[in-house]
């Protein structure tokens, strides 16, 4: 399995730290935030990775991560234009994985890595995977909309006003290499953008997409708040 860490985007919501210093070099405390995502790959053994970041933003991580010896992985670099979405970046690197299956994490997501269960045997190779959690506020992600006693997926909604579940679909996913078909037919949404939800719920429509529902910390670290309670969470463990 390849493993993909996407660290593009604009950081906005860090302005004005993230003028300078790409969102993902962040300090959460005295590391940047792009090791979070790096040691989640390497806990579920993906150690063949590519980093996609911003062209003005490159430079500083490969000048930190290097060749990614020094951290037990191999990690090739690609830029990405410019913020066209999460779905758009992860395009990129379709050579990179060829016939491959990808765990893909977004480099803001941080994992308490010890407690995330490895996925299934079938994920990646016929099906896609996904990683849930119970986040204080589900309405600011993409919400699983769940049906039936035995909690069936059914979609997943990108950021709705009212969250159908308690639950987030968080920044980890698990990707047969059939994913590059489904992202080179995906359309923009109406916020310009390739939405890493609608290749997510291609999944889903064809009842090729497992999940877990991960029960220690995880947050993304997006924002002054979920930054705060990241940090809070490092300094603890
Ligand atoms: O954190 C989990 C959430 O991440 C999911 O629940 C949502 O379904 C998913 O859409 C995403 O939501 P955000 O709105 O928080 O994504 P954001 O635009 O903040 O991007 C998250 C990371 O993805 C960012 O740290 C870097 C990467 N990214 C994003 C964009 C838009 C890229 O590499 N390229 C991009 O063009």
């Amino acid at each position: 399995m390849k493993g993909l860490i996407l660290a593009g985007g604009k950081g906005t919501r860090l302005q004005p730290v993230t003028y300078v210093v790409n969102k993902h070099m962040v300090p959460i405390l005295n590391r940047p935030m792009i090791l979070y995502p790096l040691e989640t790959l390497k806990h579920l053994g993906a150690t063949d990775i590519m980093v996609i970041s911003g062209g003005g933003h490159i430079g500083g991580i490969a000048e930190f991560l290097g060749d990614g010896s020094e951290y037990g992985v191999q990690l090739t670099y690609r830029v990405q234009k410019s913020a066209g979405g999460i779905a758009q970046a992860l395009g990129l690197a379709k050579d990179f994985v060829g016939v491959d299956s990808v765990a893909v994490v977004l480099g803001d997501n941080i994992f308490e890595n010890a407690k995330l269960p490895k996925p299934p045997k079938n994920a990646g190779k016929d099906e896609a995977f996904l990683y849930f959690a119970r986040p204080k506020d589900p309405s600011r992600f993409g919400v699983p909309v769940l049906k039936g006693s035995n909690g069936r997926v059914v979609k997943i909604e990108e950021k709705p006003k009212r969250p159908k579940s308690p639950y987030a679909v968080t920044g980890l996913y698990i990707y047969p290499s059939n994913v590059f078909n489904v992202v080179a037919n995906l359309k923009p949404s109406a916020r310009g953008e390739l939405e890493i939800t609608d290749v997510n719920n291609w999944y889903i429509k064809k009842g090729r997409c497992g999940h877990a529902v991960f029960k220690g910390f995880w947050s993304d670290a997006g924002t002054r708040e979920s930054l705060k309670q990241v940090i809070d969470w490092a300094y603890k463990a």
